[in-house]
């Protein structure tokens, strides 16, 4: 496939960004989930956006199964599909922050390098990007199994299941590490929410 063609040309907007963001009067960011399936990524990435929305701040989570039921339904769980989707989401995730919203994607998004593209896609584009390693363990994602896939993936009725028979890469430059265990789903979104909040504020995380 070829990416991008010669003839393709960037077109830019007629307005600021700063312009977009104050007729919504909210700022954009992107807040990447990554973790294993079952590790409560999604749980949180929703208690974020609920608790954001109901603030008056525009979000919306972009969850991983159900960008697979769209946009990215031609896409199976190969490392070359996985990297496609991730790197989808994290153009997603780059539009609805430039348009002034808090991206919330949650993705298992097992590869470092992967990662590491989405979080350079918006810094280079000047955006706030959080990434949020919740870090619940294997056993106690097999134990809760909420799909019923990791005993699927056990006996063999899935294939390239991710730490059953497929990679998953810690996160080494995670801004949090949360884990579900430790941690109620309200008191982990609150955690990222104070995270995201102390960045938007200051324009980075680090800063
Ligand atoms: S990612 O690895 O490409 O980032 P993504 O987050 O989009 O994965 O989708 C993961 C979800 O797809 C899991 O939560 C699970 O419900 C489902 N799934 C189905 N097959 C697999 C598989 N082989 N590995 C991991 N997740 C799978």
């Amino acid at each position: 496939m070829t990416r991008r063609q010669g003839s393709v040309h960037w077109s830019a907007s007629q307005i600021s960004r700063e312009q977009r963001w104050g007729c919504l009067k909210t700022t954009g960011a992107t807040v990447w989930m990554t973790g294993l399936s079952g590790s409560g990524k999604s749980s949180i990435a929703k208690h974020i956006e609920a608790d954001l929305v109901e603030e008056g701040i525009a979000a919306y989570v972009l969850d991983g199964d159900n960008l697979r039921h769209g946009v990215n339904d031609d896409l199976g769980f190969s490392r070359e599909d996985r990297r496609e989707n991730a790197r989808r989401a994290a153009e997603i995730a780059k539009l609805f922050a430039d348009a002034g919203m808090v991206a919330v994607a949650a993705l298992i998004s097992p590869y470092a390098e992967d990662r590491a593209r989405a979080r350079a896609l918006h810094e280079e584009a000047g955006l706030l990007f959080v990434e949020v390693y919740v870090c619940t363990s294997l056993a106690e994602c097999e134990a809760r199994d909420p799909k019923g896939l990791y005993a699927q993936a056990r006996a063999g009725e899935i294939g390239e299941f991710t730490m059953v028979d497929d990679p998953y890469e810690v996160p080494v430059h995670s801004d949090l590490v949360l884990s579900t265990t430790d941690l109620s789903i309200d008191d982990a979104a609150h955690a990222v929410l104070d995270l995201l909040r102390r960045g938007l504020d200051r324009g980075s995380i680090s800063g």
